[in-house]
């Protein structure tokens, strides 16, 4: 079977000196591990966008609106795709997140920003999968500098405008590449996914139910259903990188 080395790399040491012989990034072992077990190379000459993470929509220079994603969901979908041999663009929003060893990763704040990297990046892309949790809400009016708390009222109103619907606009625009979207459902779930499968122009969509333990959020699991336009497959819960590896599949099998 022979060795692989995985080098130390540079950086601060424990000694606190800075230099060669930091312990390589836990992720960076993690994906060579990954990539020497994965014998698929099924994506190899495609090029994918991921989007992950939520977006943060700025009321004014220190104060946001957002939502509680955490990004594992599309940074799983990345990796996946990666270590299967896809060219993959990693557009995400604000996480906790480390880099992705073979993934290029663009760093975006607001819904605007993410729909504008992705432009940047459409010519030569096959499949878009858009997992990112974009905030549905932005100020109107948003404020430079910070609001001080002494020119508000006790009670205050923000007015709010929808941000864009970035699915719905590459829905309108697709032309050469998939479209994969995921849809957020807590009652009607398949009906509401499929609605959206249809309006938003897409190719597949992966409904999950955050009232489902072990679903959701902030989760290293999840329990997804996999529309398309012919079909519906419900997975047991499985973790993110299962589940990324399951939508990939699929993708696959579609023409
Ligand atoms: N999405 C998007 N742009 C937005 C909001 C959402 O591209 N401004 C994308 C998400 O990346 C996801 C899909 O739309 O792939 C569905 O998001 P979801 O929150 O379930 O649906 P919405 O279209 O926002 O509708 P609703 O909140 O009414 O269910």
């Amino acid at each position: 079977m022979g060795y692989d080395l995985i080098q130390p790399e540079e950086g601060e040491l424990a000694s606190g000196l800075t230099g060669y012989g930091r312990m390589a990034e836990p992720d960076t072992i993690f994906n060579r591990i990954l990539s020497k077990f994965e014998t698929q190379t099924d994506l190899a000459g495609k090029k994918i966008i991921v989007t992950a993470g939520p977006t943060h929509e700025y009321i004014d220079r220190v104060r946001y609106i957002s939502n509680p994603s955490s990004g594992k969901m599309g940074f799983e979908l990345a990796r996946a795709a990666s270590v299967r041999g896809a060219n993959v663009v990693l557009i995400s929003g604000p996480v906790g997140l480390p880099d992705i060893q073979d993934v290029k990763r663009i760093n975006v704040v607001s819904a605007d920003e993410m729909l504008s990297k992705i432009q940047e990046n459409l010519i030569g892309t096959d499949v878009v999968i858009m997992s990112a949790a974009v905030e549905d809400l932005k100020p109107v009016s948003p404020v430079k500098e910070k609001i001080k708390k002494d020119k508000l009222n006790d009670r205050f109103s923000i007015d709010f405008e929808k941000t864009v619907d970035i699915l719905h606009y590459l829905g309108k625009h697709k032309e050469g590449f998939k479209l994969i979207g995921f849809a957020v459902e807590t009652e009607n779930t398949v009906d509401n996914a499929r609605r959206k499968l249809e309006t938003k122009n897409l190719d597949m969509i992966v409904l999950n139910n955050p009232n489902e333990k072990g679903a959701g959020f902030r989760t290293d699991t999840n329990i997804v259903t996999l529309i398309t336009s012919s079909e519906e497959l419900k997975l047991q819960i499985m973790s993110k990188y299962q589940v990324a590896n399951a939508i990939l599949d699929k993708l696959l099998l579609m023409r």
